[in-house]
């Protein structure tokens, strides 16, 4: 059975679609936790391991195609390894760990190809990091055609799933929607059209209530 991890720390982790400005957010909040004194470790997946490092480069830059499944095991085994060896640890010595994207993503990018069933690849993440499941997960809700204009501003070369059809990403955010509604006590849904203060300000308020 999936849990809380019963660590010391305080685990935040951020969702969304790509451009719905999660990076700028967890940053806000780095700042704001080490002003307050906090050890914070900031990561992500895939890739917040040397292992993990490999693992995204064949996920997201590998030309020819990957079978779902494959690329289903490969996140699973990026987070099986980032779990064990990062965020674990530091949950253990009391640190926050403010982390962009988790099994969250999975769900909602490998179910959307409608190849995988979205329980199954849930279960394998659980599997995979021994059932643990943040404190508090911040899904940063944004259309798809807007998430996209973003992408474009930013002109950088789209990685293998940016570059999927709006259809997918439609239906990316929509299992997002319906993984927050299945579990409102661990996620935060803010608009991620509002202005980024406003939605700093609303993460704030939530993780402020976690550190008690
Ligand atoms: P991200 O790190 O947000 O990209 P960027 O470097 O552009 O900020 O995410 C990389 C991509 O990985 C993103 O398109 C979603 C995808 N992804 C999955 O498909 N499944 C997963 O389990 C995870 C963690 C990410």
């Amino acid at each position: 059975m999936a849990a809380p991890v019963p660590e010391p720390g305080v685990w935040i982790t951020f969702e969304g679609g790509d451009g719905s400005g999660k990076t700028t957010q967890a940053t806000l909040l780095e700042q704001w936790l080490r002003e307050r004194g906090r050890t914070v470790v900031r990561t992500r997946e895939p890739g917040g391991t040397e292992v993990g490092r490999l693992i995204r480069d064949i996920v997201l830059h590998h030309r020819g195609e990957v079978a779902p499944r494959a690329e289903a095991l490969l996140y699973a085994a990026d987070r099986a390894q980032h779990l064990a060896t990062l965020v674990r640890p530091a949950l253990a010595r009391g640190e926050v760990v403010v982390q962009d994207r988790y099994l969250d993503s999975s769900v909602a990018y490998q179910g959307a190809g409608r190849v995988l069933d979205a329980d199954q690849i849930r279960d394998l993440s659980l599997w995979a990091t021994e059932g643990a499941l943040p404190d508090v997960t911040v899904l940063l809700d944004l259309e798809p055609a807007a998430a996209r204009a973003r992408l474009d501003a930013d002109d950088k070369p789209f990685d293998r799933l940016e570059a999927e059809k709006a259809e997918f990403h439609e239906r990316v955010r929509a299992a997002f929607l319906q993984l927050a509604a299945a579990e409102p006590d661990r996620f935060l849904v803010l608009d991620a059209s509002r202005p980024a203060g406003e939605i700093a300000a609303a993460v704030r308020a939530r993780v402020a209530a976690l550190l008690g």
